[in-house]
Parts: C-alpha cells; sequence; structure tokens
C-alpha cells in the first residue's frame, strides 16, 4: 500500500481525512498488524484494500449541525489518493468486475462480529460454500464436501449435522470459526483480520489465535492482523503499524517496536498495557481521547495528549524518519527520545 488516502464526506460538515497518506507492505507469509486506539482509521484500511468502503449513515457528532435524513446524517468514505499493490497490480485502478474476481478468492477478510456479519435466514453451509460457487462454479454436491473439510480444518464441533444450521444456532467463538472457514475456501493470498477475537472471552480469543497462527502456516498466508490490543498484534505479528488519528505513526519489526518504541504514543500504549513476561511496573494511564475526523489538530495531531509535546508540535507536521533499518517514526522530537 503507497500513500493510501482516504476521506470522509459529510453533508454539512464537509470532508475530513481518515486515512492520512499510509504506506506499508505485507510479506509473503507475514503478518503485517495495525494497532492503535479505535477512530485511528484501521478498518477503513481494511475494507480500502477490498474496495468495500459505500455509503454509509452514521449519527453525527454534532447535533447542532445535523442533516437529517430519517433520523441519520448522511456520510460517505472515499479513496482520495494512493495506491493498493498486490501482485504487482493496483487494485484501484481495476474496474468493479474485475475488483470482484479477487474478493474472497485472492483476499479475505474476517469481521469481529461474525454472527451478526452472516445472513440470518441462510444456513452456515451454504455461506460457508457460496464464494466457492461464485468463483469455481462447481456443483454444490462438490462443494458440500469442501465446506465439510473445511468446516473439520477450523475443528468446528459436530460439522456435518451443523452444516445444516442458521447462524443465531453459533457461539461468538463457533462464529468465528465459520467465517474463517468461509475466508480460506477458495485459498487467499491475503486474509484480512479486523478485530477477530475482541468480542470474545479470554480463552476462546486463545483459540481462535491458535487457530489462525496454525492455518496461516498451513496455508502460507499473509495476513493483515488489525485489533486495538495492542499486546495481540505484538504477539501475531512479524511487523507492526501504529495508528494515531489516520496516520501510522511508527511503523516497523515488531520486536523492535515492541522493545524499543520511539514514538510518544507507542510509549503511552506500551506503559497502559500489562506485560506478563517483563518485570512488574505500575500501569499508567493515556490521558484524553483520540479527536474526531473533523476536530484534528493542527501540527502533530497527538500533541495534545503527549508528554514531550514542545510549541512547535503545534504547527508542524512531523515527516516519517527512519530511526534504524525499515523503523519509521513520525514524530518531531524523535531523535531526542
Ligand atoms: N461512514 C463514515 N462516516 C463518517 N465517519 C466515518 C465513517 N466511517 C468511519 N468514520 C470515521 O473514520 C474514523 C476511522 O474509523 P475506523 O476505520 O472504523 O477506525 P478503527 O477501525 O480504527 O476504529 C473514525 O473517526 C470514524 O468515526
Ligand atoms: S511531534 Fe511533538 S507532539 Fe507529536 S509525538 Fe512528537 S513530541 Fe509528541
Ligand atoms: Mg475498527
Amino acid at each position: 500500500m503507497k500513500n493510501l488516502c482516504v476521506n470522509v464526506y459529510e453533508s454539512i460538515r464537509g470532508s475530513a481525512r481518515i486515512v492520512d497518506d499510509v504506506s506499508f507492505a505485507i510479506g509473503r507469509g507475514q503478518v503485517f498488524g495495525l494497532t492503535g486506539e479505535s477512530a485511528s482509521g484501521k478498518t477503513t484500511i481494511g475494507l480500502s484494500i477490498l474496495r468495500l468502503l459505500g455509503n454509509v449513515q452514521t449519527e453525527s457528532c454534532d447535533p447542532q449541525r445535523q442533516v437529517s435524513w430519517n433520523g441519520a446524517t448522511m456520510s460517505q468514505r472515499q479513496i482520495t489518493g494512493g495506491k493498493i499493490l498486490f501482485n504487482g497490480l493496483d487494485l484501484l485502478s481495476l474496474s468493479e468486475e474485475e475488483m470482484m474476481q479477487h474478493r474472497g478468492r485472492d483476499i479475505s477478510m474476517i469481521f469481529q462480529n461474525s454472527i451478526a456479519a452472516m445472513h440470518p435466514l441462510m444456513t452456515i453451509g451454504y455461506q460457508v460454500g457460496e464464494p466457492k460457487e461464485a468463483h469455481d462454479k462447481l456443483k454444490w454436491e462438490k462443494i458440500r464436501e469442501i465446506v465439510f473439510s473445511y468446516l473439520g480444518r477450523v475443528e468446528l464441533p459436530e460439522a456435518k449435522l451443523r452444516y445444516y444450521h442458521d447462524p443465531h444456532c453459533f457461539s461468538g467463538g463457533e462464529g468465528q470459526r465459520i467465517m474463517i472457514a468461509m475466508a480460506l475456501i477458495c485459498g487467499p493470498s491475503l486474509l484480512i483480520a479486523d478485530e477477530p477475537t475482541s468480542s470474545l472471552d479470554m480463552t476462546i480469543q486463545r483459540q481462535v489465535l491458535e487457530l489462525i497462527k496454525a492455518l496461516k502456516r498451513e496455508f502460507g498466508l499473509s495476513v493483515l492482523y488489525i485489533s486495538h490490543d495492542i499486546g495481540v498484534v505484538f504477539e501475531m505479528s512479524d511487523h507492526v503499524g501504529i495508528m494515531y488519528a489516520g496516520r501510522i505513526v511508527e511503523c516497523g519489526n515488531a520486536r523492535s517496536v515492541y522493545q524499543h518504541p520511539r514514538h510518544p504514543y507507542t510509549i503511552a500504549l506500551r506503559a497502559a498495557y500489562p506485560d506478563i513476561h517483563g518485570p512488574r511496573r505500575r500501569l499508567k494511564g493515556l490521558r484524553g481521547t483520540p479527536p474526531m475526523p473533523f476536530d484534528r489538530p493542527r501540527g502533530c495531531s497527538f500533541h495534545p495528549r503527549c508528554d514531550y509535546a514542545k510549541p512547535q508540535c503545534r504547527e508542524k507536521r512531523p515527516r516519517d524518519v527512519e530511526v534504524e533499518s525499515g523503523h519509521v517514526v513520525a514524530c518531531l522530537r524523535v531523535n531526542e527520545i
């Protein structure tokens, strides 16, 4: 991905940038982890890769200025610049028909709330097999066998019987397994996992993480792993990008960023996160909240919350600085920290 920019357009407030000049690469068979607080733009990046940003309605943040259409404010996200390169092909240059050939076959996605993401009135067997029908035009007798085998691979209990059940018959953890089977059935080379375990309890979360790791090895998948849980992201990833207010503010090898974070935001996230392998220490919360897209501060967006901020940070936008090979930080004071 090179210099991706996404704007949100609202009927009254105009436009604001929600993904700001984002670049990163995912190596073959590697995991790139994207983390940061809510609303930093992680999901927008995942959806941009599949070109699934559409018209959506959101509640306005500012009710005074809300333009109402059946009680909702109209807004739309749109990619405004950059490239998304997949096997040398810029996905943004494809027609919708060409893009459909890749969506679900070469690149697929699993979402946080799998049960809600499925059709409530169709059997899970049909939904898991449907991408196979769409892309490979196989007959259902054959597809059914393939679905059974994939439901087995994701270790769904009693798969043959439960093939015929609707999504509401499954727990959250089982729903994630079904969605993973659906995502993998066409043999993609890139899997986008957007908060795949965030709604699960700890035990089931661990099982699903281990499953994703095992399947990644088995299928040689490249993975974009998105989560606000920095501990999980560092555990799962080879490389990480730390996002704040639409920008990747620190990016590099996961071990290097974990052990030697250089951006004040990464340092603050690490200080707020318990490290069960490290020495005991008092956790330190991060003050304030992330800015909304229409209220981003000038200069460095992080300056109102930053312990290292100086007056220059209110005016100047930090550029990316490579602090060591492949480890890039966007902070004006990186050489003093
Ligand atoms: N359709 C939309 N209309 C208005 N704002 C949106 C829309 N989609 C996302 N946003 C805003 O864009 C920002 C990034 O959202 P998102 O990509 O979902 O972040 P994350 O996944 O990191 O929580 C947030 O501030 C969110 O409120
Ligand atoms: S540029 Fe300034 S405000 Fe931004 S992270 Fe660096 S020190 Fe903090
Ligand atoms: Mg999200």
